[in-house]
């Protein structure tokens, strides 16, 4: 099997190497293939990638390449996890919107919605090429955020896609050591979108543990950790994820950001760290630091998502899909994140009880704002992208949201060709 990541040169990348290495077993992988736009990224990190897996004793082919064709050519599974414009980008993302008192975030808000325009296009465009050089029936799994969004526009265009995020998989880790238990015992009733989600059921070998998480110190934890106040937790009956944050303690978050440092700035010199201790021919191994990255089990998921789309495993994830009615009240064109079997079909979701109004509400703004965002990321249309903004409960004024929209548009300008 061929497996290739676009967007290679990633300082996450050798946690994913690592991840695969450990499945050489069950994932018969005959060639990895890294492929970045960038050669110097990929002599430091596709370095440390080989010196990962000759000490797992890895029986396939490591390839680096800049050429995206040749990376391509007869791929089985083709793993997306680019970042338009580098942190430098996601900066402005973090503070242009907050000139406007709005909040500055990645994914989420005016932020996530630049990056959208900036990274839809170019994802469709090497999903052509997938298309033209991959194996029929290659699957693309994408991480690069906005990934509900990115995930629906390779949907929408045809492709055979899955979205794939940590967010489940970390409270996964999180509540199984909380409960004494290994993570594959715990099923999570995690559902919404992409970074907009609420886990409102936890089980551990199929008894309900959930109510005793909420209660005593544990609650006071968890609220700490997705950092809104406890008793919104226990009116909500669920453990929200700590992107909700932003809807929930929107001017909270907004006054911190105003004064305090930017995460941008935070993983610009981690990842500079990253890649100097990549650069030691010692090193064979992801260093510890790479945990204080955001994206903390991701290559877990990412391995184990691509097992079971090529062997067919049947095994459990939290994916990112199409909603086709398993969220009663969202268009079936809606990109969901749920739980789902996943075999070489692609995911089976687990059916989702009924989000409560508060869920349900929320989640049907934000799909209106993401079908937008992707009309308006496809067209160059200010006027759709205007009202993408409005739509966002994040952004919601047409006063503020016409200036925002000039001056994202104007500081993106290098990366958005079709405005
Ligand atoms: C979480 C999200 C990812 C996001 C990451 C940011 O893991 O699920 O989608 O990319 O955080 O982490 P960072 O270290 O870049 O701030
Ligand atoms: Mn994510």
């Amino acid at each position: 099997m061929k497996i290739t990541v676009v967007g290679g040169g990633s300082t996450y990348t050798p946690e994913l190497v690592e991840g695969f290495a450990r499945r050489a077993g069950v994932l018969p992988v005959d060639e990895l293939v890294l492929y970045d736009i960038s050669p110097e990224r990929l002599r430091v990190v596709g370095g440390l990638a080989g010196r990962i897996l000759a000490r797992h004793g890895f029986p396939g082919r490591l390839t680096t390449t800049v050429e995206l064709g040749p990376a391509l050519d007869g791929a089985d599974a083709v793993l997306i996890q680019l970042r338009v414009g580098g942190q430098a980008a996601r900066l402005v993302d973090e503070t242009l919107p907050n000139e406007f008192g709005l909040i500055g975030q990645e994914t989420t808000g005016p932020g996530g919605f630049a990056k959208a325009l900036r990274t839809v296009p170019l994802v469709l465009d090497i999903a052509e090429e997938v298309r033209r050089r991959a194996r029929p029936g290659a699957w693309i799994v994408d991480f690069t955020n906005p990934v509900g969004i990115v995930t629906r526009a390779l949907l929408d265009a045809g492709h055979r896609a899955v979205g794939l995020c940590n967010v489940a998989i970390k409270f996964q880790r999180d509540l199984a050591v909380r409960l004494g238990v290994s993570p594959d015992r715990v099923r999570l009733g995690h559902a919404g979108l992409n970074h907009l989600s609420w886990i409102r059921s936890v089980t551990a070998d199929g008894v309900e543990r959930l109510p005793e998480l909420l209660a005593g110190d544990t609650l006071t934890e968890l609220a700490e950790q997705v950092r809104v106040p406890a008793g919104l937790l226990q009116d909500l009956g669920a453990i929200p994820s700590y992107y909700l944050h932003y809807f929930y303690c929107t001017d909270h978050e907004l006054s911190g950001q105003l004064s305090g440092p930017h995460r941008a700035e935070q993983v610009l010199a981690i990842e500079r760290e990253l890649l100097a201790l990549y650069e030691d021919p010692a090193l064979d191994r992801k260093p510890e630091l790479l945990e204080s990255r955001g994206g903390a089990y991701y290559s877990e998921a990412a391995a184990a998502l691509v097992t079971s789309l090529l062997t067919g495993d049947g095994a459990h994830h939290y994916v990112d899909v199409r909603n086709n009615g398993v969220v009663a009240g969202l268009p079936d064109e809606a990109v969901v994140e749920v739980p789902a079997h996943v075999d070489t079909g692609g995911p089976h979701p687990v059916p989702v009880p009924p989000l409560p109004p508060e869920m349900l509400g929320l989640v049907q703004a934000v799909t209106a704002y993401e079908t937008l965002t992707i009309e308006a990321a496809l067209t160059g249309d200010r006027s759709v992208a205007r009202r993408a903004l409005v739509a966002n409960p994040l952004v919601r004024q047409w006063e503020s949201a016409a200036p925002l929209l000039d001056a994202l548009l104007e500081a993106n300008r290098a990366y958005l060709p079709r405005f």
